[in-house]
């Protein structure tokens, strides 16, 4: 693998492993699937083990992405072993960089909207669905396929591909 992503929530089982999904998807697209691994953690401990949420799977299912995986807990060698870590949202942020070893690490921390090129600047985050509706799910599944399609023309610029090959 030439480039190792983490995407990074709250539990690692609503929005984080939709991300992945998502990202998955996009990167077979742009025939970058063999050059990119992709995962995805939690901060929390809470659902380690455990799979996606149903309500989660359903809404990815409509629009045919396969959540799956089970929860894993950030590691702080993780830091070292991806070249990007993408959070979800701020709070998920603030909690990768108190997390990060050092500060060379703490700098492949971002947020994963960013690469979104039609996401407002201060409004980066993709909301907890968790304790929502049905709606909130849904929503998820829009936020984080955008972002997937621009994380995907970053890493095609960072391993020096061509622009817009294989869309
Ligand atoms: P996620 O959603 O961070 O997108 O996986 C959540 C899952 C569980 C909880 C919060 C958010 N929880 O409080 O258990």
């Amino acid at each position: 693998m030439d480039y190792r992503i983490l995407l990074v929530c709250l539990g690692n089982i609503c929005r984080s492993p939709t991300a992945e999904a998502a990202l998955r998807e996009e990167l077979r697209r742009a025939g970058l699937a063999d050059r990119v691994e992709v995962d995805s953690a939690g901060t929390g401990d809470w659902h380690v083990g455990a799979p996606p949420d149903a309500r989660m799977v359903a809404a990815g299912r409509s629009v045919g992405l396969q959540v799956e995986g089970a929860a894993r807990q950030i590691a702080v060698e993780d830091f070292e072993l991806f070249d990007l870590v993408l959070a979800m949202d701020a709070r998920n942020h603030a909690d990768l960089v108190a997390l990060a070893p050092d500060v060379a690490t703490g700098r492949r921390v971002r947020m994963f909207r960013e690469y979104d090129p039609d996401a407002a600047p201060g409004d980066l985050d993709v909301p907890d669905p968790y304790f929502g509706g049905p709606e909130g799910f849904s929503h998820v599944v829009g936020l984080v396929r955008a972002a997937a399609r621009g994380v995907v023309d970053h890493v095609r610029a960072e391993l020096g591909g061509q622009p817009g090959a294989g869309r």
